[in-house]
């Protein structure tokens, strides 16, 4: 190769670098020892005085020529790299912060929320009770003694005797099954007129499926005065169902079964045209119950009911497995 032809390919090579590296090496190909022009540069030893320094001036100028391409390249990729540098570190102070990830209620929450509202709106105070229940509040004290066939209404958790406190070591303690004991509490410290609504949860002894749980949410109602009617039951809970399912519905009451009420009904909604639901067990209250209570059931009348919590959600949201509500699965909950 001739110096032309060296400069030719040099330059050619030089403008095609794309890194430092790259340039590096072209650098080591041309100028370094034992390279293209430094070859020129030893075979000069060969040629006669006159010609050696014609082409020793041509190759030192083709060499300075090269070093100054390189050197200019050089520049270029340097101010690239530094560019490419500052556009990755640059902050766009303009751009909105990542969103904090708040926590958000659950859906069980929202139901029991805008269901104690409607209640609240008709007159009704939210009452609580304790989950930890005696068996006197739990089953006695709603006239369903021991030994009664009616206590298999309620497969219960009892608690070992051994970790019952000493000083009542006559009661035997229970996780509730149902929120009426409240009705005891709340008429035995009370006195009528009252209306009350108990929102909590409770456990059933019993084998899950889609529909059973061993916990669940209730929320219980009880309306006392010297005149309170099945009609008034009727309407207060048509008035709350019409509310919270926000569309017309149809209520009817089916005669039923509970040791606390008397007569007892069996409460069935059904939205437009579809097809009935057992929505929840109520009656009114029974004189036995009063009793228990330190009321005169003569003086006074009553109604109860109790509503399933997961159930008003589970058709609110179209969930068809009670379960997701306690499997604190995220997957679920973030939805709500
Ligand atoms: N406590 C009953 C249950 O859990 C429901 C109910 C409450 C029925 C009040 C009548 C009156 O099954």
């Amino acid at each position: 190769m001739n110096l032309k032809e060296i400069k030719i390919k040099a330059k050619n090579e030089i403008v095609k670098a794309r890194s430092l590296k790259e340039l590096n090496e072209i650098y080591k190909k041309y100028l370094g020892k034992k390279r293209e022009i430094t070859r020129i540069f030893s075979s000069l030893k060969k040629l006669s005085e006159g010609e050696r320094k014609k082409l020793g001036k041509e190759a030192n100028l083709v060499k300075r020529e090269v070093e100054e391409m390189i050197k200019e390249k050089s520049k270029q990729l340097q101010e690239k790299l530094r560019k490419q540098k500052i556009e990755k570190e640059k902050i766009d102070v303009t751009r909105p912060g990542k969103k904090l990830e708040v926590g958000h209620l659950h859906p069980l929450t929202h139901v029991q929320r805008e269901v104690l509202e409607i209640f609240q709106s008709m007159g009704f105070s939210v009452v609580l009770g304790p989950e930890l229940e005696t068996e006197w509040y739990n089953f006695d004290a709603l006239n369903i003694p021991k030994d009664h066939p009616a206590r298999d209404m309620w497969d219960t958790f009892w608690l070992q005797p051994e970790s019952q406190m000493s000083n009542v070591k006559s009661q035997k303690f229970l996780l509730r099954t149902h929120t009426s004991p409240v009705q005891i509490r709340y008429m035995e410290k009370h006195n009528p007129p009252l209306r009350i609504v108990v929102p909590g949860r409770c456990f059933r002894h019993e084998a899950t499926d889609a529909s059973h749980e061993i916990q669940f949410y209730q929320l219980e109602g009880l309306m006392v005065d010297e005149n309170v009617s099945a009609a008034n039951f009727r309407a207060v809970i048509e008035e709350f169902l019409r509310r919270f399912f926000k569309t017309p519905i149809e209520i009817r009451l089916r005669p039923s079964y509970f040791p606390f009420t008397e007569p007892s009904f069996e409460v069935d909604v059904r939205r437009e045209k579809e097809k009935w639901i057992e929505m929840m067990g109520a009656g009114m209250v029974h004189p036995k119950v009063f009793e228990a209570a330190g009321l005169n059931p003569k003086e006074w009348q009553g109604f109860a009911f109790g509503v399933g919590l997961d159930r008003l959600a589970m058709l609110r949201y179209k969930i068809n497995d009670i379960r997701l509500f306690y499997s604190g699965d995220l997957r679920f909950l973030n939805q709500f």
